[in-house]
């Protein structure tokens, strides 16, 4: 008799135990900490002392997204845009904010050609021209007003502090300051704000914006109006069509904040929530996560498991550059590439055995920068947002609108200027793509969650056409069961179908992986310089635990409390 009880208890206890565990998370159980990844810790520590005063993650992150504006000028700032994926966790809720820039109204498709019609490329990176409409003031305000449970001055009061008194700068600012020296020293706001003497400062110095710190105050205290319109809005399109711009007041009022549907799909058990267009991100994610699922990829051997990603790499970046653009605009076919049928279709397109060419060779130059910004939070709520923030090239346009302290963006560039011709990262597009007036220009920012059944992940990074396989990287390891801090230290390689070649950080691929590999017909490009600047937090939902991670390419920090 006791023999049978016994046999009986094991299984009742197991499932009690079990349907303890589903119920709490079923009941929507909280993470034990909050986190804050960010890539600088200014804006880290900013995003918890809102926390700590009681706002949420939204609030937290209109606080962390207006200190990096101040103390990652190569990388963000309030004349740039970005991306806001949001997930509320009262109900579930989840959501895009767009804020990414606009072409002016006045931009066309043959913007940056010269007479003969080939493109100038210096235009749409250095100088006013080169200046979409931003988008960061506004997506700050809807976040404030839509998300939030404190004032927008609270929520900008950190910035502004550390605006007014200054920040010091540091090796990092000193690399991305002598990449863009010229453009710098050419624009006296410019120099002014960002330089010493005209020359990059050294390590230490302070950084103060007075008139930056000035035109958060206007946000703060009048919301959309203190930027887009008003005296603000006049200085800015003065100094940018005194810059040889084309911005008109019209531009900046028109300027609106949209909410997009994230893109959303499975691979082995895992959800992706991802970025939507205008952000060719999530789409191209899917693409590749459906061909690897088609292909096994987790049961192959390591060089067919290279070869299968990079192949799929390949026709994701394709497909890129021939569908995807702005969703007002074009109609971006999202159900057929995020289709797991369309992988499939894909995958049986791959040989095994050998590398696919890409149809021709462009010898583009990509930067190996790590401009532009990401962040991830996540409150005790279990509210989290993962946003990736840009002004494009190191300093962007490299041009401060006088009176204003606000540093212009160089994302015009991300459109194709035209038909094959690369951009600055090397990418290729088409039609979907062109120039037009207030159409916002493809981006491959990725802010991403990831969930299984114990995880949650909240992911993304900076780095222009290698965002996106960073981020798919990121979400291999999490599938082999790795950390956050694997994640963002891995080794990285990417394609993208134009230039023909595998992109690699020095250590990336083994030399007899890559002995492989050139044999199946690959090409390599190994870079000189390490790349990304990826900010990851995670919350196993199991044992309520929360972990962060940044990545140790960039000065960042991830903090937990
Ligand atoms: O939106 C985009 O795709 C680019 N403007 C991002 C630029 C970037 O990540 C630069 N970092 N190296």
């Amino acid at each position: 008799m006791t023999r049978v009880m016994r046999s009986f208890k094991a299984p009742l206890w197991s499932l009690i135990i079990l349907f303890c565990c589903y119920s709490q998370v079923w009941a929507g159980q909280k993470p034990a900490q909050a986190a804050i990844a960010s890539a600088h810790p200014l804006a880290t520590q900013a995003g918890h002392e809102i926390l700590r005063k009681g706002g949420n993650a939204f609030d937290a992150a209109v606080a962390v997204t207006a200190v990096l504006a101040v103390v990652e000028p190569y990388s963000s700032g309030l004349g740039g845009g970005g991306f806001w994926l949001l997930h509320r966790a009262s109900d579930g809720f989840q959501t895009m904010l767009d804020g990414r820039e606009r072409a002016p109204l006045a931009a066309h498709r043959d913007l940056y050609l010269d007479e003969q019609g080939e493109v100038v490329a210096q235009k749409s990176i250095d100088g006013a021209l080169a200046a979409g409409i931003p988008g960061v003031p506004a997506a700050l305000v809807h976040l404030t007003e839509n998300y939030g449970k404190l004032s927008l001055t609270e929520l900008l009061q950190p910035a502004m502090a550390i605006a007014a008194k200054g920040f010091a700068v540091d090796e990092y600012y000193r690399r991305m300051a002598s990449w863009r020296l010229p453009v710098l020293q050419a624009h006296e706001a410019s120099a002014q704000q960002f330089l010493l003497q005209g020359e990059v400062p050294p390590a230490g110095h302070l950084i103060k914006q007075p008139d930056l710190a000035d035109t958060l105050k206007a946000l703060a205290e009048r919301g959309i109006d203190g930027f887009y319109r008003g005296e603000l809005a006049q200085r800015l399109v003065d100094g940018v069509r005194a810059a040889g711009g084309i911005w008109t007041l019209q531009d900046l009022a028109d300027y609106r904040v949209v909410e997009r549907r994230p893109i959303t799909g499975h691979y082995q058990g895992m959800r992706i929530t991802s970025a939507a267009p205008p952000s060719s991100g999530g789409i191209a994610i899917l693409t590749i996560l459906n061909i690897l699922q088609e292909l096994n990829y987790p049961d192959l051997s390591e060089p067919q498991r290279t070869h299968v990603l990079v192949e799929a790499m390949r026709r994701a970046y394709r497909d890129r550059a021939e569908y995807l653009g702005d969703p007002d605009f074009v109609q971006v076919p999202v159900e057929k590439l995020t289709h797991p049928l369309y992988g499939a279709g894909l995958a049986r397109g791959i040989d095994l055995q050998r590398a696919t060419p890409s149809q021709s060779q462009h010898q583009a130059t990509s930067t190996e920068g790590q401009d532009t910004t990401h962040f991830s939070i996540l409150d005790r709520q279990g509210n989290r947002v993962a946003a990736t923030l840009s002004i494009n090239y190191p300093f962007g346009a490299g041009v401060v609108v006088p009176g204003t302290g606000v540093l212009l963006n160089d994302e015009m560039d991300d459109f194709s200027a035209s038909p094959g011709v690369p951009n600055v990262y090397g990418l290729v597009g088409g039609e979907a793509n062109a120039i037009e007036g207030g159409k916002r220009m493809l981006s491959s920012m990725t802010p991403t969650f990831v969930e299984d059944a114990q995880r949650i992940a909240i992911l993304g990074t900076p780095g222009g056409s290698r965002i996106i396989t960073m981020v798919l990287l990121g979400i291999l390891e999490m599938a082999e069961g790795r950390g956050p801090q694997a994640w963002v230290s891995r080794p990285r390689f990417h394609h993208q179908y134009l230039p023909d070649v595998i992109q690699m950080e020095a250590d990336a691929l083994s030399e007899t992986l890559i002995g492989q590999l050139t044999g199946m017909g690959h090409n390599f490009k190994p870079l000189k310089n390490r790349y990304g600047n990826m900010q990851a937090v995670v919350w196993d939902k199991s044992s309520g635990q929360v972990d962060a991670a940044s990545d140790p390419r960039g000065v960042g920090m991830a903090k937990t409390e």
